[in-house]
């Protein structure tokens, strides 16, 4: 990743506060170049999925400003929210798949913001997108899952067919939210060389949280330790030291009050 990429994602002061009066997320700044793979770490409540989900609008930030691809998207709806989220793919914990169909329709479905409503229903996809599909399985190597059910393939290779699904999509920028939270080290290696891959060979911004310090190391360009909704580390990978990792998750989270 070159250091002069241009940047594809800025959030300034993004903050939200849930009903509740929680502030999730407290004035969070960063910006992320093109190709750059960002892993974001922090323990459970520290904010991780809320500054996720407030980038592709899932939630709207309490206040503050995301621009993606040179737009503000802060204000943005409808048919343009839609084009916007076309290029944001997201890889889920817990896969969202959807069990009863086959690896090759779930890629498919990374499709759906290209498409009509109804061709989207119907399932109407081109031979391109077919193709393209099939494509993207053999990448994450289940070419010959392609016609299995989801719900009898193993945790890593649910997780492989998400990762086809966001591939397919074609993003500018992959939101991976706790990856590999539910997996083996073996599958989870495996799920993030595919994306740091994502972001090597094919130039998407990959931005991530995980729990694991050592795999966040070994695989990032940059790593930001979020502790209560606040950056309190944004630097490279050898940058991040012990007392830096203590104040991460030492601070005044839900793990550590429980
Ligand atoms: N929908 C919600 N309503 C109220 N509070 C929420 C909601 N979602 C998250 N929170 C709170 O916001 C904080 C940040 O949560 P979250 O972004 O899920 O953190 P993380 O992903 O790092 O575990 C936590 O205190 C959590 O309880
Ligand atoms: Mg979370």
């Amino acid at each position: 990743m070159a250091d002069a990429s241009p940047i594809l994602l800025e959030l300034n002061q993004l903050t939200k506060s849930y009903g509740s009066g929680k502030v999730a997320l407290d004035g969070f700044d960063i910006a992320v170049r093109k190709g750059e793979f960002v892993s974001v770490i922090g323990s459970s409540g520290a904010g991780k999925s809320t500054m996720l989900r407030c980038i592709n609008h899932l939630i709207e930030p309490t206040s503050g400003t995301i621009v993606f691809d040179g737009k503000d998207t802060t204000k943005v709806r409808g048919r343009e929210l839609r084009r916007m989220r076309r290029r944001i793919s997201m890889v889920f914990q817990n896969y969202n798949l959807v069990y009863r169909a086959t690896a090759i329709e779930n890629v498919l479905q990374g499709r759906l913001g290209y498409k009509s409503a109804i061709a989207g229903a119907l399932g109407l996809y081109t031979e391109d997108e077919k193709r393209r599909a099939f494509e993207m399985l053999d990448h994450v190597g289940l070419a010959d899952f392609a016609y299995t059910r989801t719900d009898q393939l193993s945790g890593g290779q649910k997780q492989r067919v998400g990762i086809a699904r966001a591939l397919v999509q074609d993003p500018l920028l992959i939101l991976a939210d706790e990856p590999i939270a539910s997996l083996d080290p073996k599958s989870s290696r495996t799920v993030l060389e595919l994306l740091r891959g994502a972001a090597d060979k094919f130039g998407i911004t990959c931005l991530v949280s995980l729990h694991q310090v050592e795999f966040a190391q070994e695989f990032s360009d940059r790593i930001v330790g979020l502790a209560d909704g606040r950056a309190v580390f944004d630097g490279a990978p050898d940058a991040l030291t012990s007392s830096i990792v203590s104040e991460i998750y030492g601070g005044d989270s839900e793990e550590g009050e429980q």
